[in-house]
């Protein structure tokens, strides 16, 4: 949950004669455009929140140059990893909601993390719209939200455990972006096979959870870990 200054990154790859390739998953163009902010290139994995409902595999790559463009394209004829018709059909069905998705999500996300933040049995929330992250204000510049990723260190594992185990409304599931809130153990699931001391180096400890928020009425979403919290 750290933000990149795209516009400095941009300047600095110029300098040096380097193409600036932007991951913009997170935010999607809805509240980031980071070919207008000086990347070249611009990837999605449309598997989040561009199809938002867990239902398609798919991949996107954005360029700035009509032979950026045409070296792609020569690769994703040649090496032909192209999407089959259902997934296009998904994927575009999907991104005629994406505005209406997103301002829910990053609505229901800012209240999650708030509440997470007031809870003594919760150590640090990574959330990048909170004014005193380390990022905000690059954020603030560069985008026009914060989406729906939210990082959380409760004080043990054993109520890491219990939150996984006990939620109902979010899903315990790897994956995010979608309509539904899912939550993960990175530490178990997207970082398992980062070695332990690196892990633990950034923090991805055994306290620690991920969550991706979905469009769910937001007192559901917060009742859901109020119960399993108040255990
Ligand atoms: C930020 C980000 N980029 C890219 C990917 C890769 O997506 P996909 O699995 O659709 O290739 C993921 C998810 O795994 C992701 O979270």
């Amino acid at each position: 949950m750290m933000v990149s200054d795209i516009a400095a990154l941009s300047a600095l790859a110029k300098k040096h004669n380097l193409l600036l390739i932007v991951d913009n998953t997170f935010l999607t163009p809805y509240f980031q455009r980071p070919i207008e902010l000086g990347a070249d290139i611009v990837i999605h994995s449309g598997t989040k929140y561009l199809g938002g409902h867990n239902d398609a595999l798919a991949g996107f790559a954005v360029v700035n140059s009509a032979e950026l463009a045409e070296r792609l394209g020569y690769l994703y004829k040649t090496v032909g990893a192209c999407l089959a018709p259902w997934e296009c059909f998904l994927i575009e069905r999907g991104i005629k909601t994406l505005p209406v998705r997103m301002d829910r999500i990053n609505y229901n996300a800012k209240k999650i993390a708030e509440w997470l933040r007031a809870r003594k049995e919760v150590k640090k929330v990574y959330y990048v719209g909170f004014e005193d992250h380390a990022g905000y204000e690059i954020s603030k510049k560069q985008s026009t939200g914060f989406g729906g990723m939210i990082s959380v260190e409760v004080e043990s594992k054993e109520l890491a455990e219990s939150i996984l185990k006990g939620v109902k409304v979010f899903q315990y599931a790897e994956s995010l972006g979608g309509v539904e809130s899912l939550i993960t153990y990175p530490m178990l699931q997207t970082h398992a096979d980062v070695p332990k001391e690196e892990r633990e180096r950034r923090g991805i400890n055994d306290r620690f959870l991920r969550l991706s928020v979905g469009i769910e009425n937001v007192s559901d979403l917060i009742e859901d870990l109020k119960r399993v919290f108040d255990k």
